[in-house]
């Protein structure tokens, strides 16, 4: 079962800024592509480091504390595809962003 949890409005998040939002009190992170925006948990799966503040390189998200790379389409460890941050569907309705949350 999924919630379909508020997490920002649209018009708030830049492109290719990521954002952090917590929606139901999950640590989660937004990237606004295009018309696209992506969703994974705000939290490096190497030492925890938050990757609000990572730099963007196309869908690549480079963690500010030890530069590991994640696709963020699929949240994989670009070096390891066996370690991923968690990714989240993310949709957008009424000028809003909805990410949905696994309850
Ligand atoms: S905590 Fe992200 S690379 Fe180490």
């Amino acid at each position: 079962m999924e919630h379909a949890a508020e997490a920002i409005e649209l018009s708030k998040l830049a492109g290719g800024i990521p954002a952090a939002v917590f929606p139901l009190g999950l640590p989660v992170l937004l990237i606004r592509l295009g018309a696209e925006v992506f969703a994974l948990e705000n939290r490096c799966a190497h030492l925890g480091c938050p990757l609000a503040g990572g730099r963007l390189d196309g869908y690549l998200l480079q963690c500010p504390c030890h530069d590991w790379r994640f696709d963020i389409r699929d949240g994989r460890f670009i070096d390891a595809p066996e370690l991923a941050v968690k990714t989240y569907a993310a949709e957008i309705k009424d000028g809003k962003v909805f990410v949905r949350i696994p309850l």
